[in-house]
């Protein structure tokens, strides 16, 4: 049976992408961001996962205003990433894992979330600056030391899902991970956020206060956060900090007793709060999750 190790989340600025291309990481500016990093590389070199379930917002690369699915997951087994002009370097595709994406899609029609199923997804710095960002050295070689499986969230184009049906999406994601019968270790990442607003009067908007009880509250009580409605978000996180719906369901999907072994914050990386956590999930009693 496959097993869901923890979770791991991470803001996605694509700044990020080109200081990693000019070799930036120790300049006065980005080392405090890096530095937070060095934690996740041990982490990941003691863990080992095969697959990592990346629940993430489309920029607009697959998905525009037009058409919006709120839940998107991939079924593909690669991913390329296209030239955002973000002057980011396109990086090489990503292997998926199709029989675990389909899994997914099974068990999540059977649980009532009618996603979009793409066969085909462009990939965005939604999940190639984390996964840059989680294996620096290997994201350039022959081959990624995981396979993928994409699950978009739209936080883009009103009305979003709710704060609540994010967590219920990766609670339901969760319960399909640890039912697939394949001998494999997944992890769970959830990318963007944490404040941030891009646009409009209140652009470079950051509230260091509701990041520091978001970090809080997504360890120990992730149901209070799910009190919050989308709009509530928007005006204390900014209308790009809605992002936070990706961590959310991230959280959802560990399953078992919830452990923090890291977290980096740091202002600002470009226009956002930044943030690192690294979640531990440890195994309980069946049907009494955490
Ligand atoms: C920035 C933040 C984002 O979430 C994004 O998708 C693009 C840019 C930024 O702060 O620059
Ligand atoms: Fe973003």
């Amino acid at each position: 049976m496959a097993t869901i190790i923890g979770g791991i989340a991470s803001t996605h600025v694509p700044a990020i992408g080109k200081a990693i291309a000019e070799n930036k990481q120790n300049d006065a500016y980005w080392k405090p961001f890096f530095r937070g990093f060095d934690f996740v590389h041990d982490w990941l070199a003691r863990k080992k996962p095969d697959i990592a379930v990346v629940f993430s917002n489309d920029h607009g690369l697959n998905f525009f205003l037009d058409k919006m699915p709120t839940f998107a997951i991939g079924a593909a087994s690669e991913y390329r990433s296209e030239d955002e002009g973000w002057s980011i370097p396109v990086s090489r595709p990503i292997p998926g894992d199709a029989t675990l994406s389909w899994h997914l899609i099974d068990a999540l029609v059977a649980d009532e979330f009618d996603v979009t199923t793409c066969q085909e997804m462009l990939i965005d710095h939604a999940i190639t600056i984390p996964m840059k960002l989680m294996w620096p050295g290997e994201w350039s070689g022959e081959t990624w030391p995981v396979k993928i499986v994409p699950i978009s969230i739209n936080t883009v184009q009103h009305p979003l899902p709710s704060v609540a049906r994010c967590f219920k999406l990766g609670r339901s994601v969760g319960r399909a991970v640890e039912a697939y019968p394949g001998d494999v270790r997944v992890m769970i990442v959830g990318t963007g956020g944490l404040s941030h607003q891009l646009d409009g009067e209140r652009a470079g908007f950051i509230n260091k206060e509701f990041d520091q009880l978001c970090l809080d509250k997504i360890v120990s009580d992730p149901d209070a956060l799910t009190r919050y409605s989308i709009h509530d978000w928007v005006k204390l996180a900014g209308s790009q900090g809605v992002e936070f719906l990706n961590w959310m369901a991230m959280r959802g999907a560990l399953t078992g007793h919830v452990t923090q072994v890291h977290c980096n914050y740091h202002i600002p990386i470009s226009n956002t709060a930044a943030a690192t956590i690294v979640l531990e999930n440890h195994a309980v009693a069946a049907n009494a999750a955490a």
